[in-house]
């Protein structure tokens, strides 16, 4: 193999892959991509997925709960999988997700140009509702079979709807989810590449990071109730206010890091609904969206124990009734040594500026880390954006990140591993 030349990333058709997909998330009203789990537009991309990975020859399909699986190459025997997910956050980027499954395409593709058929089958995955719509990772936990089943039945999103409901609306089949777990020993390896969404490598110069850990992340829906009232009669001392009660629980989040944190521990509230949401009534309930996150399991536990606590003094203080409900809780998982010295070889030999770092950001590759080696590969986000209409990425940089995956592939195909 080592005379044969090294197969290469046609960056055009992989610019074009990702813009194409990209357009099946624009909305006319709003700015970004969207492609929420289970939406019109995400079953249109996977729709769109699932068929040009077919046109490059892989043998592809949907599995019951819509991931997007394409097989190519001969061989029996443990497959290796390359891939990210196809959902995206509301108003979300261009990068995030699309860049990995696009590039898991663009290298079955390079490998088929150059002649280059490896001696174990190539799976390509985009996997589905890993931005947690409607609590994240759903599609990644199937195919390596670390659904809770109790929570599968009850998860609902933000408006209420029954995650089983929406998959048979989209024509997926709940019923079949055991079916979507990959058997035992399936897998020799997992890679992702996925962009940063944080700061370092731009700030850094480097043009890859290859991670060695991911953090761990605790969601929760948190349901302050008070009184609503006249926002004219009621004084203030005798108000049941639960919107007072939840700025006083999220002006706490810095003391709760102070306390119980570290360095990478992060606390945000993303979404807030206020009952009910008039200008001349105290607001009698507050429904919120909090995630915590943090590289260490106990750490992550302190954080999620203390905030609890610093909610529940909030809301003794308004007088308010609280229920935390706990969506989901993914731990902090280490990422394979060898995977990485060897994607950390790649991008040197491929003559990029490298460091190997931690990842604030949760990924498929959390799940594939429980059933085989996972590797996962950072490109920088310029000015560090992601979740945003802002979020990009230069092309350069996405194929340089396709070029490692390519490279580590070959590699892995020379040396058998
Ligand atoms: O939010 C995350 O950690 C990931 O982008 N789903
Ligand atoms: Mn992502
Ligand atoms: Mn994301």
């Amino acid at each position: 193999m080592t005379s044969l030349p090294m197969p290469t990333i046609d960056g055009a058709r992989l610019r074009a892959d990702m813009e194409a997909l990209a357009e099946l998330g624009r909305r006319p009203d709003e700015a970004g991509v969207d492609r929420r789990s289970y939406s019109d537009a995400d079953m249109a991309g996977r729709r769109w997925f699932r068929d040009r990975c077919a046109e490059a020859g892989l043998t592809a399909w949907l599995d019951p709960v819509g991931n997007v699986l394409a097989r190519w190459g001969r061989g029996t025997g443990p497959a290796l999988a390359l891939g990210s997910h196809l959902d995206t956050v509301p108003r979300g980027g261009v990068f995030d997700g699309a860049l990995g499954c696009c590039a898991a395409l663009e290298v079955v593709r390079g490998l088929r140009t150059a002649g280059l058929t490896p001696p174990f089958p190539l799976l390509v995955i985009g996997t589905a509702e890993e931005e947690g719509r409607f609590g994240g990772m759903l599609g990644s936990q199937a195919l390596c079979g670390l659904v809770d089943r109790t929570w599968f039945a009850r998860a609902r999103d933000d408006d209420g709807m029954l995650l089983t409901d929406r998959l048979r609306v989209q024509g997926l089949d709940p019923a079949r989810l055991n079916d979507a777990a990959l058997p035992v020993g399936a897998l020799r390896g997992f890679l992702e590449l996925h962009i940063e969404q944080g700061p370092i490598l731009e700030a850094a110069g480097d043009a890859i990071g290859i991670v060695t850990a991911i953090s761990g992340v605790f969601t929760w829906t948190v349901t302050l109730t008070g009184t609503a009232n006249h926002a004219g009669t009621t004084p203030m001392g005798l108000r049941r206010d639960a919107f007072a009660g939840l700025v006083e629980a999220a002006h706490a989040i810095p003391e709760v890091i102070a306390v119980a944190g570290g360095p990478e521990s992060r606390i945000t509230i993303g979404r807030v609904d206020v009952v009910p949401g008039f200008v001349h009534t105290v607001p009698g309930q507050v429904v919120f969206g909090l995630i915590g996150r943090d590289p260490d399991g106990g750490v992550l536990d302190a954080l999620a124990a203390e905030m609890a606590a610093a909610i529940g003094r909030a809301a003794d203080r308004h007088r308010l009734d609280m229920v935390i409900d706990p969506i989901s809780r993914l731990a902090p998982i280490g990422l394979d040594c060898v995977l990485g010295d060897c994607l950390f070889r790649s991008a040197v030999a491929a003559g990029y500026r490298v460091r190997r770092m931690s990842s604030g950001a949760g990924h498929d590759a959390q799940s594939f880390a429980t059933i085989t080696r996972a590797g996962l590969v950072f490109i920088p986000s310029t000015a560090g954006i992601s979740h945003a209409p802002d979020e990009h990425s230069t092309w350069e940089d996405c194929i340089a990140g396709a070029n490692v995956l390519l490279r580590t592939v070959v590699s892995m195909i020379v040396d058998q591993r």
